[in-house]
């Protein structure tokens, strides 16, 4: 059987979430898919015995998490021997305009540059603002920049803008033309 790691960074915990859900879409594929968060990956994590890699992140300020940032770039290497898909999540992807977007794929541009790694595929991932799990000062600061943008400012409750569905057919495709044959699992083949 196929074997995925998915190593995220993330600061609210969005993109937890969002490579939680492509383990279980890699499951119902028939692959078996690791979950790393990069703040806790050991120095020298042997990626050897994996048939491919998703690697997620967000953007703050711009920036993807320092700790993906280090684990791609001690690895890019063994990331380059496999199949890879970067996702990149953020409320400048939820823009579904070119100028949105193209400012989004440039901040995947420079976390490439920076790790020198070159994924197979990358795509921008329209991120969440999650006021619930912001203090009182973050709050404030989202609120201030959302609102010039025009977007939600209601802080009582979070907004999700990720789009389940595109995401989920980027994975399946990404699946399907990179990492071979998608393999049913037995409950699937019954
Ligand atoms: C303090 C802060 C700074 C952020 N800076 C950016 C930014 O520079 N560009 C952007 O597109 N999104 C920015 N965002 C939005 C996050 O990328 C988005 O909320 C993402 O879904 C967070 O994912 P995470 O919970 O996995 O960290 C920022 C969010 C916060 C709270």
């Amino acid at each position: 059987m196929s074997t995925i790691l998915i190593a995220y960074g993330t600061t609210e915990g969005h993109t937890r979430s969002i490579c939680e859900r492509i383990a279980e879409w890699l499951h119902e594929l028939g692959y078996s898919a690791e979950l790393l968060d990069t703040q806790d990956a050991e120095e020298n994590m042997a990626l050897a015995g994996f048939d491919g890699f998703i690697v997620a992140g967000s953007l703050h300020q711009t920036q993807h998490q320092i700790a993906l940032e280090r684990f791609v770039s001690r690895n890019a290497a063994d990331l380059a021997a496999r199949p890879s898909l970067f996702l990149s999540s953020s409320l400048t992807a939820s823009g579904k305009d070119d100028e949105h977007q193209a400012e989004a794929r440039k901040c995947i541009e420079e976390f490439c540059k920076v790790t020198k790694w070159q994924p197979t595929e990358a795509f921008p991932i329209a991120g969440a603002l999650l006021y619930s799990r912001y203090d009182w000062l973050k709050k404030a600061m989202m609120r201030f920049i959302v609102a010039r943008n025009g977007g939600d400012t209601d802080d009582s409750r979070d907004y999700v803008y990720t789009d389940w569905d595109e995401l989920r057919s980027i994975v399946e495709r990404f699946a399907q033309v990179h990492l071979g044959t998608v393999q049913l699992s037995a409950s699937q083949t019954q």
